[in-house]
């Protein structure tokens, strides 16, 4: 997909901005960023056919994430969220390096507004393991260890159910429930989604968690954060109206991208 002749008709303004996961999972960003700038054109890129990317090492998820945003920027995008905590940790701050003049949004577990829903409230984080592993969730839970007591809970297996469109069946209500088995769910106060993939299974973690427990995603704060940078860089699209979305992943095929927009057509 070549989008440099944007830059030719309408200012650069009018090119689209790259989101990309390892998978579906980004669609949970991509629908924030409609939310908060639905006027803007988005390219949502899904790398499936390497996917999982939380199971596999760092190396070879930056080096995955890197060659992939070499072609968002070398076809003419204007920005790149990277939709994906694992990518995020393992990749955002070399590429940021390498394309100064480019806005490039990470996404991080949502574990501030969590940590400060409450009075020391007690705080599972689920993410990937290679998202628990990084340096970068390190820190962040250091930040808030004052705040809030919060337990990482590494959920391999969890984003092929939402990879295969199984987003609401017994057979995963029996995963979520297998997860969650080792803690006291009535003490439980929140629950970081810590993986864009997760917030497509929602209705059934609140099956197996209740309704008090509180759930945070990271997708609106990222939205927020990209519109920032948009604003900085004088590179929001002028006109309004809605814009346009593109979905393409690495594995090509039909499904993929049906699956793509039922999520997106998903509350
Ligand atoms: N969606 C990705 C994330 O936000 C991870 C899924 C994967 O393991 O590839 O971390």
């Amino acid at each position: 997909m070549n989008f440099l002749h944007f830059t030719g008709m309408g200012g650069k303004n009018n090119a689209p901005i790259a989101v990309f996961d390892s998978g579906v999972g980004g669609i949970s960003v991509l629908r924030a960023l409609l939310k908060e700038m639905p006027w803007e054109n988005y390219y949502y890129y899904g790398d499936s056919a390497n996917a999982p990317y939380g199971t596999k090492c760092l190396e070879e998820v930056r080096e995955l994430t890197v060659v992939h945003v070499d072609r968002f920027i070398a076809d003419g995008v204007k920005a790149v969220v990277v939709a994906c905590n694992t990518a995020t940790s393992a990749a955002v701050r070399l590429l940021r390096q390498k394309y100064p003049d480019v806005p490039i949004i990470g996404i991080e577990p949502a574990v501030k507004p969590a940590a400060l829903s409450g009075n020391h409230p007690n705080v599972i984080v689920m993410a990937t393991p290679m998202t628990i592993r990084e340096q970068k969730f390190h820190n962040l839970m250091e930040r808030y260890m004052g705040t809030a007591h919060i337990i990482p809970l590494p959920c391999p297996g969890l984003m092929e159910y939402i990879e295969h469109g199984n987003v609401h069946s017994m057979e995963l209500e029996q995963f979520l429930e297998r997860l969650f088995e080792p803690f006291d769910k009535s003490k439980l106060d929140a629950v970081v989604l810590g993986c864009t993939h997760y917030p497509f299974v929602e209705r059934e973690l609140k099956k197996v968690l209740g309704k008090k427990v509180q759930l945070f995603e990271g997708g609106p704060g990222t939205a927020r954060e990209t519109k920032r940078r948009l604003i900085e860089k004088g590179l929001l699209r002028e006109g309004k109206g809605r814009g346009r979305v593109w979905f393409d992943n690495s594995e090509g095929s039909e499904a993929k991208r049906k699956l793509c927009a039922r999520l997106l057509r998903m509350q």
